[in-house]
Protein backbone atom coordinates (compact mmCIF):
# COMPACT_ATOMS: atom_id res chain seq x y z
CA UNK A 1 0.00 0.00 0.00
CA UNK A 2 1.26 3.65 -1.19
CA UNK A 3 0.17 6.51 0.40
CA UNK A 4 1.61 9.70 -0.45
CA UNK A 5 0.89 13.95 0.17
CA UNK A 6 2.66 16.83 -0.60
CA UNK A 7 4.56 19.19 2.12
CA UNK A 8 4.07 22.98 1.83
CA UNK A 9 6.76 23.68 -1.34
CA UNK A 10 8.81 26.47 -0.26
CA UNK A 11 11.62 27.32 -2.51
CA UNK A 12 12.29 30.52 -0.47
CA UNK A 13 15.39 29.15 1.29
CA UNK A 14 17.25 28.48 -2.71
CA UNK A 15 16.23 32.23 -3.58
CA UNK A 16 18.30 33.10 -0.08
CA UNK A 17 20.98 31.04 -0.70
CA UNK A 18 21.13 33.41 -4.22
CA UNK A 19 20.96 36.48 -2.67
CA UNK A 20 24.03 35.86 -0.75
CA UNK A 21 25.97 36.31 -3.59
CA UNK A 22 26.51 39.66 -5.10
CA UNK A 23 27.44 39.64 -8.70
CA UNK A 24 31.20 40.39 -9.14
CA UNK A 25 32.02 43.50 -10.31
CA UNK A 26 35.61 43.07 -10.20
CA UNK A 27 37.95 42.01 -13.22
CA UNK A 28 40.61 39.50 -12.61
CA UNK A 29 43.51 40.78 -10.78
CA UNK A 30 46.96 39.04 -9.89
CA UNK A 31 49.13 38.92 -6.76
CA UNK A 32 52.58 40.20 -6.69
CA UNK A 33 53.97 37.11 -5.64
CA UNK A 34 52.10 34.54 -7.49
CA UNK A 35 53.43 32.83 -10.67
CA UNK A 36 50.70 30.14 -11.55
CA UNK A 37 47.60 30.54 -11.92
CA UNK A 38 44.78 28.23 -12.24
CA UNK A 39 41.50 29.35 -13.89
CA UNK A 40 38.11 27.08 -13.73
CA UNK A 41 35.97 28.52 -16.74
CA UNK A 42 32.01 28.08 -16.05
CA UNK A 43 32.00 24.80 -17.87
CA UNK A 44 35.30 23.70 -15.59
CA UNK A 45 33.02 24.91 -12.69
CA UNK A 46 29.90 22.63 -14.11
CA UNK A 47 32.29 19.39 -14.27
CA UNK A 48 33.90 20.18 -10.92
CA UNK A 49 30.06 20.54 -9.58
CA UNK A 50 29.03 17.05 -11.02
CA UNK A 51 32.12 15.27 -9.57
CA UNK A 52 31.80 16.94 -6.42
CA UNK A 53 27.79 15.99 -5.96
CA UNK A 54 28.73 12.24 -7.40
CA UNK A 55 31.64 11.96 -4.39
CA UNK A 56 29.45 13.50 -2.10
CA UNK A 57 26.31 11.35 -2.51
CA UNK A 58 28.90 8.48 -2.35
CA UNK A 59 30.60 8.99 0.81
CA UNK A 60 27.43 10.39 2.53
CA UNK A 61 25.24 7.05 1.68
CA UNK A 62 24.25 4.44 3.54
CA UNK A 63 22.91 7.93 5.72
CA UNK A 64 21.03 6.59 9.13
CA UNK A 65 18.67 8.86 10.48
CA UNK A 66 17.69 9.05 14.34
CA UNK A 67 14.40 7.01 15.20
CA UNK A 68 11.31 8.55 15.55
CA UNK A 69 8.71 7.54 18.35
CA UNK A 70 5.35 8.92 18.45
CA UNK A 71 2.28 8.61 20.56
CA UNK A 72 -0.93 8.45 17.92
CA UNK A 73 -4.48 8.60 18.93
CA UNK A 74 -5.92 6.46 16.53
CA UNK A 75 -9.61 6.13 15.97
CA UNK A 76 -11.62 2.98 18.05
CA UNK A 77 -8.56 1.88 19.50
CA UNK A 78 -7.05 5.03 21.39
CA UNK A 79 -3.04 5.53 21.87
CA UNK A 80 -1.06 3.71 19.95
CA UNK A 81 2.99 3.72 20.55
CA UNK A 82 4.15 3.96 17.03
CA UNK A 83 8.07 3.74 17.04
CA UNK A 84 10.36 4.07 13.45
CA UNK A 85 13.74 2.43 13.68
CA UNK A 86 16.94 1.99 11.51
CA UNK A 87 15.67 4.91 9.10
CA UNK A 88 18.60 4.49 6.24
CA UNK A 89 18.78 6.57 3.59
CA UNK A 90 20.48 3.96 0.77
CA UNK A 91 19.65 6.06 -2.42
CA UNK A 92 19.85 9.70 -3.52
CA UNK A 93 19.18 10.27 -7.39
CA UNK A 94 19.88 14.04 -8.69
CA UNK A 95 17.49 15.51 -11.19
CA UNK A 96 19.07 18.30 -12.01
CA UNK A 97 21.55 20.92 -9.68
CA UNK A 98 23.89 24.07 -10.89
CA UNK A 99 26.37 26.29 -9.13
CA UNK A 100 26.94 30.16 -9.11
CA UNK A 101 29.82 31.99 -8.28
CA UNK A 102 29.55 34.77 -6.93
CA UNK A 103 32.09 37.76 -5.61
CA UNK A 104 32.11 35.86 -2.08
CA UNK A 105 31.98 32.22 -2.96
CA UNK A 106 30.05 29.88 -4.62
CA UNK A 107 26.05 28.49 -4.46
CA UNK A 108 25.28 24.85 -5.58
CA UNK A 109 21.80 23.62 -5.89
CA UNK A 110 20.83 20.39 -6.46
CA UNK A 111 17.01 20.03 -7.06
CA UNK A 112 14.21 17.70 -8.07
CA UNK A 113 15.95 15.09 -5.95
CA UNK A 114 14.79 11.56 -5.10
CA UNK A 115 16.09 9.90 -2.18
CA UNK A 116 14.77 6.00 -1.04
CA UNK A 117 15.12 4.79 2.75
CA UNK A 118 14.12 1.97 4.29
CA UNK A 119 12.86 1.25 8.04
CA UNK A 120 11.68 -0.71 10.32
CA UNK A 121 8.29 0.07 12.43
CA UNK A 122 6.95 -1.21 15.14
CA UNK A 123 3.93 -0.02 17.17
CA UNK A 124 2.36 -0.99 20.56
CA UNK A 125 -0.95 -0.45 22.37
CA UNK A 126 -2.78 -1.63 25.83
CA UNK A 127 -6.34 -2.84 25.38
CA UNK A 128 -8.66 -3.32 28.94
CA UNK A 129 -6.79 -7.39 28.57
CA UNK A 130 -3.71 -7.40 26.49
CA UNK A 131 -0.74 -5.69 24.93
CA UNK A 132 -0.88 -5.41 21.23
CA UNK A 133 1.79 -5.39 19.20
CA UNK A 134 3.26 -5.67 15.82
CA UNK A 135 6.44 -4.71 13.88
CA UNK A 136 7.62 -4.74 10.21
CA UNK A 137 9.43 -2.82 7.64
CA UNK A 138 8.33 0.14 4.58
CA UNK A 139 10.33 1.55 2.35
CA UNK A 140 10.08 5.15 2.04
CA UNK A 141 10.59 7.63 -1.19
CA UNK A 142 11.00 11.28 -0.67
CA UNK A 143 10.57 13.39 -4.38
CA UNK A 144 11.49 16.84 -5.22
CA UNK A 145 13.63 17.48 -2.38
CA UNK A 146 16.28 20.45 -3.36
CA UNK A 147 19.02 20.90 -1.37
CA UNK A 148 21.69 23.61 -1.70
CA UNK A 149 24.47 25.20 -0.02
CA UNK A 150 26.64 28.34 0.16
CA UNK A 151 30.23 28.41 0.53
CA UNK A 152 32.73 31.11 0.84
CA UNK A 153 36.66 30.47 -0.67
CA UNK A 154 39.59 32.01 1.25
CA UNK A 155 42.48 32.12 1.43
CA UNK A 156 44.12 32.23 4.95
CA UNK A 157 47.75 31.71 6.03
CA UNK A 158 49.06 30.52 2.25
CA UNK A 159 46.34 27.45 2.11
CA UNK A 160 42.59 27.58 0.65
CA UNK A 161 39.65 27.74 3.00
CA UNK A 162 36.42 26.51 2.44
CA UNK A 163 33.77 27.23 4.84
CA UNK A 164 29.67 26.93 4.89
CA UNK A 165 27.56 30.30 4.74
CA UNK A 166 24.57 28.53 4.19
CA UNK A 167 23.05 24.98 4.15
CA UNK A 168 19.32 23.64 3.15
CA UNK A 169 17.50 20.93 2.45
CA UNK A 170 13.81 20.83 0.97
CA UNK A 171 11.98 17.63 1.12
CA UNK A 172 8.16 18.35 -0.93
CA UNK A 173 6.74 14.66 -1.33
CA UNK A 174 7.28 11.57 0.63
CA UNK A 175 5.38 8.41 -0.18
CA UNK A 176 5.65 5.18 2.50
CA UNK A 177 4.85 1.75 1.56
CA UNK A 178 4.77 -0.74 4.04
CA UNK A 179 5.18 -4.09 4.73
CA UNK A 180 3.01 -5.69 6.58
CA UNK A 181 0.98 -4.11 9.53
CA UNK A 182 -2.85 -3.27 10.00
CA UNK A 183 -4.39 -0.31 7.54
CA UNK A 184 -5.49 1.84 10.10
CA UNK A 185 -1.28 2.06 10.64
CA UNK A 186 -0.86 3.50 7.22
CA UNK A 187 -2.66 6.18 7.53
CA UNK A 188 -1.49 6.63 11.10
CA UNK A 189 2.05 6.85 9.83
CA UNK A 190 0.93 9.66 6.87
CA UNK A 191 -0.59 11.41 9.29
CA UNK A 192 1.63 12.00 12.37
CA UNK A 193 5.42 10.52 10.88
CA UNK A 194 5.60 12.47 7.37
CA UNK A 195 6.45 15.65 9.01
CA UNK A 196 9.15 13.91 11.27
CA UNK A 197 10.51 11.70 8.58
CA UNK A 198 10.73 14.95 6.47
CA UNK A 199 12.35 17.26 8.60
CA UNK A 200 14.69 14.07 9.72
CA UNK A 201 15.46 14.07 6.20
CA UNK A 202 16.30 17.54 5.68
CA UNK A 203 18.44 17.96 9.07
CA UNK A 204 20.59 14.83 8.02
CA UNK A 205 21.19 16.00 5.08
CA UNK A 206 22.12 19.56 5.97
CA UNK A 207 24.58 17.98 8.60
CA UNK A 208 26.16 15.89 6.24
CA UNK A 209 27.11 19.08 4.13
CA UNK A 210 28.51 20.81 6.33
CA UNK A 211 30.61 17.54 7.73
CA UNK A 212 31.74 17.23 3.93
CA UNK A 213 32.88 20.41 3.77
CA UNK A 214 33.98 20.74 7.25
CA UNK A 215 36.56 17.67 5.98
CA UNK A 216 36.88 19.29 2.86
CA UNK A 217 38.39 22.31 4.58
CA UNK A 218 40.72 19.99 6.88
CA UNK A 219 41.80 18.53 3.94
CA UNK A 220 43.00 21.45 2.39
CA UNK A 221 44.35 23.22 5.75
CA UNK A 222 46.44 19.96 5.58
CA UNK A 223 47.90 20.25 2.11
CA UNK A 224 51.73 20.77 2.46
CA UNK A 225 52.44 24.01 1.49
CA UNK A 226 55.81 22.52 -0.91
CA UNK A 227 54.84 19.70 -3.73
CA UNK A 228 57.44 17.41 -4.41
CA UNK A 229 58.64 17.60 -7.98
CA UNK A 230 61.09 14.93 -7.15
CA UNK A 231 64.19 14.53 -4.99
CA UNK A 232 66.05 17.24 -6.08
CA UNK A 233 63.22 19.80 -6.61
CA UNK A 234 59.60 20.87 -4.99
CA UNK A 235 57.29 23.74 -6.18
CA UNK A 236 55.91 26.03 -4.09
CA UNK A 237 52.14 25.51 -3.14
CA UNK A 238 51.12 28.39 -1.51
CA UNK A 239 48.13 30.13 -2.02
CA UNK A 240 48.39 33.82 -2.69
CA UNK A 241 45.32 36.07 -2.34
CA UNK A 242 42.25 34.99 -2.16
CA UNK A 243 40.25 33.26 -5.01
CA UNK A 244 39.05 35.70 -7.69
CA UNK A 245 35.48 34.50 -8.47
CA UNK A 246 33.24 36.19 -11.28
CA UNK A 247 30.05 34.84 -12.37
CA UNK A 248 32.01 32.73 -15.34
CA UNK A 249 35.23 31.56 -13.66
CA UNK A 250 37.31 30.77 -10.34
CA UNK A 251 40.73 31.82 -10.16
CA UNK A 252 43.73 30.85 -7.68
CA UNK A 253 46.99 32.43 -7.69
CA UNK A 254 49.56 29.92 -6.06
CA UNK A 255 53.35 31.35 -5.80
CA UNK A 256 54.63 28.31 -8.30
CA UNK A 257 58.26 28.58 -7.78
CA UNK A 258 60.25 25.54 -7.42
CA UNK A 259 63.18 25.36 -4.46
CA UNK A 260 65.50 23.02 -3.59
CA UNK A 261 64.12 19.99 -0.89
CA UNK A 262 66.43 20.11 1.77
CA UNK A 263 67.02 24.21 2.02
CA UNK A 264 63.15 24.73 0.54
CA UNK A 265 65.01 28.19 -0.45
CA UNK A 266 64.33 30.02 -3.75
CA UNK A 267 67.52 30.73 -5.50
CA UNK A 268 67.24 33.88 -6.82
CA UNK A 269 64.69 36.90 -6.28
CA UNK A 270 62.01 36.96 -8.87
CA UNK A 271 59.76 39.32 -11.03
CA UNK A 272 56.93 40.98 -8.48
CA UNK A 273 54.87 43.19 -10.85
CA UNK A 274 51.70 42.14 -11.87
CA UNK A 275 50.97 39.96 -15.00
CA UNK A 276 47.52 38.77 -16.33
CA UNK A 277 46.86 35.42 -17.15
CA UNK A 278 46.81 34.61 -20.50
CA UNK A 279 43.21 34.43 -21.71
CA UNK A 280 42.90 30.94 -23.74
CA UNK A 281 41.90 30.85 -27.56
CA UNK A 282 38.82 28.31 -27.17
CA UNK A 283 36.54 29.39 -24.70
CA UNK A 284 35.04 25.95 -24.21
CA UNK A 285 38.14 24.63 -22.16
CA UNK A 286 37.32 24.12 -18.84
CA UNK A 287 40.59 24.99 -17.17
CA UNK A 288 43.65 27.45 -17.99
CA UNK A 289 47.15 26.68 -15.91
CA UNK A 290 49.28 30.24 -16.44
CA UNK A 291 53.13 29.82 -15.88
CA UNK A 292 55.01 32.85 -15.83
CA UNK A 293 58.24 32.30 -17.21
CA UNK A 294 60.08 32.71 -13.65
CA UNK A 295 58.64 29.25 -12.83
CA UNK A 296 60.59 27.51 -15.31
CA UNK A 297 63.37 30.02 -14.27
CA UNK A 298 63.37 28.82 -10.67
CA UNK A 299 63.49 25.10 -11.70
CA UNK A 300 66.88 25.69 -13.82
CA UNK A 301 68.34 27.15 -10.79
CA UNK A 302 66.91 24.57 -8.49
CA UNK A 303 68.67 21.79 -11.08
CA UNK A 304 72.00 24.07 -11.78
CA UNK A 305 72.71 25.06 -7.63
CA UNK A 306 71.86 21.13 -6.86
CA UNK A 307 74.71 20.18 -9.63
CA UNK A 308 73.11 17.85 -11.57
CA UNK A 309 74.33 19.30 -14.67
CA UNK A 310 77.36 17.63 -15.64
CA UNK A 311 78.33 14.78 -18.11
CA UNK A 312 81.23 13.32 -19.28
CA UNK A 313 81.25 12.46 -22.71
CA UNK A 314 83.54 9.52 -23.14
CA UNK A 315 81.50 7.18 -26.31
CA UNK A 316 80.36 8.83 -28.88
CA UNK A 317 78.47 7.25 -32.43
CA UNK A 318 81.91 8.03 -34.46
CA UNK A 319 84.31 7.14 -31.03
CA UNK A 320 87.20 8.37 -33.30
CA UNK A 321 86.71 11.68 -32.57
CA UNK A 322 87.58 11.11 -29.26
CA UNK A 323 91.04 10.33 -30.26
CA UNK A 324 93.84 12.81 -30.76
CA UNK A 325 94.21 11.74 -34.33
CA UNK A 326 90.63 13.22 -35.37
CA UNK A 327 91.94 16.52 -33.88
CA UNK A 328 95.27 16.70 -35.02
CA UNK A 329 94.31 20.22 -37.34
CA UNK A 330 91.60 21.71 -35.03
CA UNK A 331 94.02 21.64 -32.36
CA UNK A 332 97.39 21.04 -33.33
CA UNK A 333 99.73 21.11 -30.47
CA UNK A 334 97.31 18.43 -28.73
CA UNK A 335 98.43 16.03 -31.19
CA UNK A 336 101.50 17.07 -31.47
CA UNK A 337 102.45 16.78 -27.66
CA UNK A 338 99.57 13.17 -26.98
CA UNK A 339 99.38 11.06 -30.32
CA UNK A 340 97.17 8.79 -31.05
CA UNK A 341 95.82 9.03 -27.49
CA UNK A 342 91.81 8.97 -26.31
CA UNK A 343 90.12 11.84 -25.14
CA UNK A 344 87.13 12.79 -23.04
CA UNK A 345 84.86 16.05 -22.99
CA UNK A 346 83.54 16.68 -19.88
CA UNK A 347 80.14 19.25 -20.77
CA UNK A 348 79.66 21.32 -17.53
CA UNK A 349 76.42 23.97 -17.26
CA UNK A 350 77.86 27.00 -16.01
CA UNK A 351 74.97 28.84 -14.96
CA UNK A 352 71.24 28.30 -14.56
CA UNK A 353 69.72 28.04 -17.90
CA UNK A 354 67.69 30.94 -19.08
CA UNK A 355 63.99 30.48 -19.91
CA UNK A 356 62.49 32.88 -22.13
CA UNK A 357 58.96 32.62 -23.57
CA UNK A 358 57.46 34.86 -26.22
CA UNK A 359 54.10 34.75 -27.95
CA UNK A 360 55.42 32.61 -30.54
CA UNK A 361 57.45 29.87 -28.31
CA UNK A 362 60.09 29.80 -25.80
CA UNK A 363 63.78 29.86 -25.77
CA UNK A 364 65.99 28.13 -23.38
CA UNK A 365 69.43 29.65 -23.57
CA UNK A 366 71.94 26.88 -21.84
CA UNK A 367 75.91 27.87 -21.10
CA UNK A 368 78.03 25.12 -21.09
CA UNK A 369 81.77 24.99 -20.48
CA UNK A 370 83.21 22.03 -22.77
CA UNK A 371 86.44 20.40 -21.42
CA UNK A 372 88.88 18.59 -23.46
CA UNK A 373 90.54 16.27 -21.68
CA UNK A 374 93.48 13.66 -22.95
CA UNK A 375 93.72 10.23 -20.96
CA UNK A 376 97.13 9.91 -20.87
CA UNK A 377 98.82 6.56 -18.92
CA UNK A 378 96.23 6.20 -17.02
CA UNK A 379 95.57 10.30 -16.02
CA UNK A 380 92.92 12.53 -16.94
CA UNK A 381 94.55 15.47 -18.39
CA UNK A 382 92.88 18.95 -19.03
CA UNK A 383 93.73 20.45 -22.06
CA UNK A 384 91.36 23.31 -23.38
CA UNK A 385 87.98 24.87 -22.58
CA UNK A 386 85.27 25.72 -24.68
CA UNK A 387 82.84 28.21 -23.39
CA UNK A 388 79.28 27.93 -25.37
CA UNK A 389 76.00 29.80 -25.77
CA UNK A 390 73.28 27.39 -26.60
CA UNK A 391 69.78 29.27 -28.10
CA UNK A 392 67.33 26.08 -28.06
CA UNK A 393 63.67 26.47 -28.76
CA UNK A 394 61.50 24.38 -26.50
CA UNK A 395 58.63 22.80 -27.16
CA UNK A 396 56.88 21.54 -23.75
CA UNK A 397 53.65 18.97 -23.67
CA UNK A 398 51.53 17.64 -21.77
CA UNK A 399 52.14 13.72 -21.31
CA UNK A 400 49.11 12.77 -18.19
CA UNK A 401 49.71 15.20 -16.15
CA UNK A 402 52.85 16.28 -16.13
CA UNK A 403 54.67 18.47 -18.54
CA UNK A 404 57.33 17.40 -20.61
CA UNK A 405 59.55 19.21 -23.14
CA UNK A 406 61.83 18.75 -25.69
CA UNK A 407 64.93 21.27 -26.65
CA UNK A 408 65.74 21.76 -29.81
CA UNK A 409 69.41 23.29 -30.81
CA UNK A 410 68.59 26.42 -32.88
CA UNK A 411 71.93 27.91 -32.92
CA UNK A 412 75.20 27.91 -30.80
CA UNK A 413 78.31 30.31 -30.68
CA UNK A 414 81.15 29.73 -28.58
CA UNK A 415 84.73 31.00 -27.74
CA UNK A 416 87.73 29.64 -26.10
CA UNK A 417 88.30 30.05 -22.16
CA UNK A 418 91.64 28.27 -21.81
CA UNK A 419 93.70 26.33 -23.80
CA UNK A 420 97.35 25.06 -21.95
CA UNK A 421 98.65 24.15 -25.42
CA UNK A 422 98.38 26.38 -28.22
CA UNK A 423 95.75 27.50 -30.26
CA UNK A 424 92.38 25.94 -30.87
CA UNK A 425 90.91 26.29 -34.78
CA UNK A 426 87.60 27.46 -33.80
CA UNK A 427 86.03 27.79 -37.12
CA UNK A 428 87.40 23.99 -37.78
CA UNK A 429 85.96 22.99 -33.98
CA UNK A 430 82.56 24.44 -34.82
CA UNK A 431 80.79 21.46 -36.68
CA UNK A 432 82.51 18.71 -34.28
CA UNK A 433 81.00 20.74 -31.31
CA UNK A 434 77.91 21.10 -33.35
CA UNK A 435 77.70 17.23 -33.23
CA UNK A 436 78.69 16.94 -30.23
CA UNK A 437 76.06 19.05 -28.56
CA UNK A 438 73.30 17.50 -30.95
CA UNK A 439 74.05 14.03 -31.15
CA UNK A 440 75.21 13.66 -26.97
CA UNK A 441 73.93 16.61 -25.22
CA UNK A 442 70.75 17.71 -26.55
CA UNK A 443 69.32 14.06 -26.61
CA UNK A 444 70.57 13.74 -23.03
CA UNK A 445 69.15 16.68 -21.35
CA UNK A 446 65.89 15.67 -23.15
CA UNK A 447 65.99 12.29 -22.07
CA UNK A 448 65.54 14.11 -18.70
CA UNK A 449 63.02 16.54 -19.67
CA UNK A 450 61.09 13.93 -21.85
CA UNK A 451 59.92 12.01 -18.21
CA UNK A 452 57.89 15.45 -17.39
CA UNK A 453 57.50 17.14 -14.20
CA UNK A 454 54.28 16.41 -12.07
CA UNK A 455 51.84 20.08 -12.59
CA UNK A 456 50.21 19.63 -8.21
CA UNK A 457 47.26 21.12 -9.31
CA UNK A 458 44.89 18.27 -10.02
CA UNK A 459 44.71 15.64 -7.64
CA UNK A 460 42.14 13.38 -9.01
CA UNK A 461 42.00 14.77 -12.59
CA UNK A 462 43.52 14.29 -15.59
CA UNK A 463 44.10 16.78 -18.47
CA UNK A 464 42.19 15.94 -21.65
CA UNK A 465 42.87 17.38 -24.95
CA UNK A 466 45.05 19.98 -23.62
CA UNK A 467 46.60 23.15 -25.82
CA UNK A 468 49.27 24.73 -25.28
CA UNK A 469 49.51 28.60 -25.74
CA UNK A 470 52.26 31.07 -25.18
CA UNK A 471 52.28 35.29 -24.70
CA UNK A 472 55.21 37.32 -23.56
CA UNK A 473 56.63 35.89 -20.26
CA UNK A 474 54.11 33.13 -20.04
CA UNK A 475 52.63 29.71 -20.99
CA UNK A 476 49.22 28.61 -20.97
CA UNK A 477 47.89 24.96 -20.47
CA UNK A 478 44.11 25.16 -21.78
CA UNK A 479 42.32 22.12 -21.26
CA UNK A 480 39.47 19.70 -20.33
CA UNK A 481 39.42 17.72 -17.23
CA UNK A 482 39.02 13.94 -16.92
CA UNK A 483 38.47 11.71 -13.86
CA UNK A 484 41.11 9.87 -12.55
C1 LIG B 1 18.86 -1.59 9.16
O1 LIG B 1 18.79 -1.21 7.79
C2 LIG B 1 19.84 -1.71 6.99
C3 LIG B 1 19.70 -1.12 5.60
O2 LIG B 1 18.43 -1.28 5.09
C4 LIG B 1 19.80 -3.23 6.98
O3 LIG B 1 20.87 -3.71 6.22
C5 LIG B 1 19.90 -3.73 8.40
O4 LIG B 1 19.74 -5.13 8.43
C6 LIG B 1 18.82 -3.10 9.27
N1 LIG B 1 19.03 -3.47 10.68
C7 LIG B 1 18.06 -3.93 11.43
C8 LIG B 1 18.44 -4.22 12.85
O5 LIG B 1 16.93 -4.11 11.01
C1 LIG C 1 56.25 30.16 -0.72
O1 LIG C 1 55.35 31.12 -1.21
C2 LIG C 1 54.88 32.03 -0.24
C3 LIG C 1 53.86 32.93 -0.92
O2 LIG C 1 54.40 33.57 -2.02
C4 LIG C 1 56.01 32.83 0.34
O3 LIG C 1 55.54 33.72 1.33
C5 LIG C 1 57.00 31.85 0.96
O4 LIG C 1 58.12 32.55 1.45
C6 LIG C 1 57.45 30.85 -0.08
N1 LIG C 1 58.27 29.84 0.54
C7 LIG C 1 59.54 29.69 0.25
C8 LIG C 1 60.25 28.64 1.00
O5 LIG C 1 60.09 30.38 -0.58
C1 LIG D 1 90.94 3.99 -26.77
O1 LIG D 1 89.55 3.79 -27.03
C2 LIG D 1 89.29 2.66 -27.84
C3 LIG D 1 87.80 2.67 -28.13
O2 LIG D 1 87.04 2.84 -26.97
C4 LIG D 1 89.73 1.39 -27.12
O3 LIG D 1 89.45 0.28 -27.90
C5 LIG D 1 91.20 1.51 -26.82
O4 LIG D 1 91.60 0.42 -26.04
C6 LIG D 1 91.50 2.79 -26.07
N1 LIG D 1 92.95 2.94 -25.94
C7 LIG D 1 93.56 3.05 -24.76
C8 LIG D 1 95.02 3.20 -24.82
O5 LIG D 1 92.93 3.02 -23.69
C1 LIG E 1 64.76 33.02 -29.51
O1 LIG E 1 66.05 33.44 -29.64
C2 LIG E 1 66.44 33.67 -30.99
C3 LIG E 1 67.90 33.94 -31.02
O2 LIG E 1 68.38 34.52 -29.86
C4 LIG E 1 65.59 34.82 -31.54
O3 LIG E 1 65.92 35.06 -32.86
C5 LIG E 1 64.13 34.43 -31.43
O4 LIG E 1 63.32 35.47 -31.87
C6 LIG E 1 63.80 34.07 -30.02
N1 LIG E 1 62.45 33.63 -29.88
C7 LIG E 1 61.90 32.50 -30.32
C8 LIG E 1 60.52 32.24 -29.90
O5 LIG E 1 62.52 31.71 -31.02
C1 LIG F 1 77.79 34.60 -27.90
O1 LIG F 1 77.46 35.82 -28.51
C2 LIG F 1 77.03 36.86 -27.64
C3 LIG F 1 76.57 38.03 -28.48
O2 LIG F 1 77.55 38.37 -29.41
C4 LIG F 1 78.11 37.21 -26.68
O3 LIG F 1 77.68 38.21 -25.76
C5 LIG F 1 78.49 35.97 -25.88
O4 LIG F 1 79.56 36.21 -25.01
C6 LIG F 1 78.86 34.82 -26.82
N1 LIG F 1 79.02 33.64 -26.00
C7 LIG F 1 80.03 32.84 -26.13
C8 LIG F 1 80.03 31.68 -25.21
O5 LIG F 1 80.92 33.02 -26.92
Amino acid sequence: MVMSSEFMGHTVFLLLLSLLLVPASTHLQSNDEGHVSVLLSSKGIDFAKDVLIDKAISSMLPLQLPDIEKSVKIPLIGKVKIVLSNITIYSVEIASSYVETGETGLVLVASGATADLSMNWKYSYSTWIVVISDHGDASVQVKGMDVGFTVALKEEGGTLKVYVLDCGCHVKDISITLNGGASWLYQGLIDAFEGPIGSAVENAISKKIKEGIGKLDTRLQSLPKHFAIDHTASMNITFVDNPVLSTSSIEFEINGLFAEVDTVSVPINYYEGTWAPLACKHPDKMIEISLHEDVFNSATSVYFSTGHMLWTVDKFVDQSLLNTASWKFIYPQLYTQYPDDNMTLTITITSAPIVKIEDVGINVTIYVDVTVNVLDAGDVIPVACVSLELSNGCSPQILSNKLASDLKLKNFNMSLKWSKIGNVHMQLLQPVMHDIIESVFIPYVNLHLMRGYALPILHGFTFKNPEIQYAEAEMGICSNLAVT
